[in-house]
């Protein structure tokens, strides 16, 4: 029995895939999200950087094997990402000689990009993260070269240019910390001044790159009844547990460098002590009761990869590190926690 057995009932249960576990080159990947999965996404190769590295030159082919992996296993698939301030090509917000363009070429660029990538999978992909991570914590729009060389109208016209080229995709805004209030509050405003305008928006993502005693529960669960209540269906998009200390207070350079601020922000080079792996247990479990408890205004739970060997989380925001962040350690082992959410659903 597998976590889609159950979870499958009430909603999309999937993962995110990198190039190799996503053209069927890896195996135990592909036994793992066959048994456990039935929803995938590109953790990279559908981001912009990839699909246009140069202004009009599209490169499909990574993408298209995530499409016949999803085909083949029977996976439904979402779309990741069309809008977003980082893995975007420098070309874009440039012209020739390095000024930055003007608002009429940058919506022209960004209509183009949306046009060809949800053109060429159209029908293939059940959903677009349309606007990746376009409000800041205080709830005020991020100061992206999208919002300051369009205007906040850059989300509108990225919404109907996607639905323009695919009528029958579902459209997803998507962003972190949304359990943050001043942060929901201005998603459920944008949310509902989109709905008002007739722009068609499904669901609002909640990425959940959360840590063992962030973000505040009782926020987060209150956060998917706002967006609920903005007439959207919320999902969970990019689900991972952060193990290992913030480096916080400590400047970047100097971890990279001193081998004991190293040392202090990567605790478990070896492996999870007992007692950190009982408390990561216990945080899944209490986010999957949460899930559970509101199955009625969810659509999607995704893990933000399969296996600690494979997670970001290694990388960021600290290179080099040792995490432990998913439900599958660096040998694609299943842990514990994987049948104690089987049972808890
Ligand atoms: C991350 C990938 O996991 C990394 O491999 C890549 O180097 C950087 O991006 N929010 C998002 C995801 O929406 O696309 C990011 O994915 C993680 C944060």
């Amino acid at each position: 029995q597998g976590l889609k057995d159950v979870i499958g009932k009430d909603m999309l249960i999937g993962v995110a895939l990198n190039k190799w576990q996503s053209s069927g080159g890896v195996p135990e990947a592909t036994a793992i999200v066959r048994k456990h999965f039935n929803s995938v996404v590109a953790e990279n190769c559908m981001k912009s950087e990839n699909l246009q590295p140069r202004e009009g030159k599209f490169y499909f082919d990574a993408a298209d094997s995530l499409v016949a992996f999803a085909r083949d296993n029977n996976q439904t698939l979402t779309g990741h990402c069309l809008v977003w301030h980082s893995q975007v090509p420098r070309w874009f917000f440039k012209d020739k000689a390095g000024r930055t363009v003007t608002r009429d070429v940058l919506v022209g660029r960004m209509r183009r990009h949306i046009k060809k990538v949800v053109g060429h999978f159209k029908g293939k992909v059940r959903g677009w993260d349309v606007v990746n991570e376009a409000i800041e914590d205080d709830g005020s729009f991020r100061k992206s070269p999208f919002y300051s060389i369009i205007g906040e109208d850059f989300i509108e016209i990225a919404f109907r240019a996607a639905h323009e080229a695919d009528p029958g995709a579902e459209l997803y805004y998507n962003d972190y910390s949304l359990s943050n209030p001043a942060k929901r509050d201005a998603v459920c405003r944008l949310v509902r001044r989109l709905k008002s305008k007739g722009v068609r928006i499904d669901a609002v993502g909640m990425q959940s790159h959360n840590g063992l005693d962030y973000p505040d529960l009782s926020a987060y669960e209150a956060s998917i009844d706002s967006f609920a209540a903005c007439g959207v269906k919320v999902m969970v998009t990019e689900l991972d547990l952060n193990v290992l200390p913030s480096p916080k207070g400590f400047s970047g350079a100097r971890i990279e460098q001193d081998f004991e601020y190293h040392k202090r922000l990567n605790p478990y080079p070896e492996a999870l002590p007992d007692s950190i792996y009982r408390k990561f247990e216990q945080r899944y479990l209490e986010l999957f009761s949460i899930y559970r408890r509101h199955r009625h205004q969810m659509s999607r739970i995704t893990l933000w990869g399969i296996s600690d060997r494979d997670s970001w989380l290694n990388d960021f925001p600290v290179h080099g590190r040792t995490n432990y962040s998913l439900f599958f350690d660096r040998n694609y082992a299943e842990k514990p926690v994987v049948s104690k959410i089987i049972e808890l659903w």
